[in-house]
Formats: C-alpha cells, structure tokens, sequence
C-alpha cells in the first residue's frame, strides 16, 4: 500500500498526484489518495509519496499544513517508514520547492527512509507537471521493487 499525501492549493499538485496514483495502480500498486493528510490516519510501516505545490515564502498548501504540523510535534520514530517527494514550484520564486525540500527534510531527521531524490517540477519548465511526474516514476518504481 502506498499511502499518497498530497498538497495542493489550486489543484495542479492534486492532478499530478491523481496521475501518478492511476499509473501506480496499473503498475499494480495498492494507493491510497490523501486530499487531507492526517498523520494518525497513515501508516509508519508503509511508503508514502508527498506530492504537494509550493505558497507564500515556500510555505505548504494549507490542506496539507496541519499534517506537517502533527508530523512536527510527534515523537515517534519513523525508521519503519519509505518515503519520496514530488514537489511543484516556480524557479522565478527564490524559495523554488522549499515545501517539499522542508517536508523530507523533517522525514530523514525523524528517521525515515527517503526512497529516491525529491522531484522538483517547475512551472517555468514547457510540459505539464504530470509528465514530468510520470516519467519519473519508473525510478520511484524500481526503488520500491529493492525495498
Ligand atoms: C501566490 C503564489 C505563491 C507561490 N509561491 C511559490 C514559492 O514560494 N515557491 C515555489 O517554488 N513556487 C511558488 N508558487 C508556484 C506554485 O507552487 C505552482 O504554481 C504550483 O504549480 C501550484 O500548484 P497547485 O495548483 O497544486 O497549488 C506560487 C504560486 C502562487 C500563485
């Protein structure tokens, strides 16, 4: 079961993340989509995928902040847990995906286990955030088939 978690302010990152949970379906993957994260609805020995946009001064959506919020304040270990990151930003802000970069930041000093390197997707950039998702996500595929 792959738990995603997504961020999403005005919808792209949820569209990404519905892409990316299609494609992980047909790879024969259980996943479970979070429109509202909660950390005591998700399971610490399982994998999740962050796919989440960028606001303010890098700042998280706010339907994913109170997650980050619990994530912060909990003293669990988290070395049960998998995990990977698909950020979208804008490369003309200077905090170009700070969300996600601050998001796995606080999952690796609570001990969990980053499967591969954030995904960066910058709106800047000619194609849309989902295919840049999905021709990414053999490598998150490949992580998951080590683990
Ligand atoms: C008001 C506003 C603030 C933003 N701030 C940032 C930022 O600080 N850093 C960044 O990388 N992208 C920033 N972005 C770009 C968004 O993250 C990007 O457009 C993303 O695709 C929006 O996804 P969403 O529709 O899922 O919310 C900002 C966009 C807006 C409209």
């Amino acid at each position: 079961m792959i738990d995603i978690l997504v961020g999403s302010q005005m919808g792209a990152a949820e569209y990404v993340a519905e892409q990316v949970a299609e494609a992980l379906v047909q790879a024969g993957y259980d996943v479970h989509l979070h429109l509202k994260p909660e950390l005591n609805h998700l399971n610490r020995y399982k994998t999740w995928l962050i796919v989440t946009s960028t606001y303010g001064a890098g700042d998280l959506p706010d339907n994913i902040q109170p997650f980050a919020d619990q994530l912060a304040q909990d003293q669990g270990d988290l070395n049960t847990l998998f995990f990977a990151v698909i950020t979208l930003g804008d490369s003309s802000y200077d905090t170009f995906c700070l969300s996600g970069q601050f998001l796995s930041k606080m999952l690796l000093e609570k001990g969990a286990n980053q499967l591969i390197n954030n995904l960066e997707i910058d709106a800047q950039q000619p194609e849309l955030p989902e295919e840049y998702a999905l021709a990414w996500l053999p490598k998150l595929i490949e992580q998951l088939k080590t683990k």
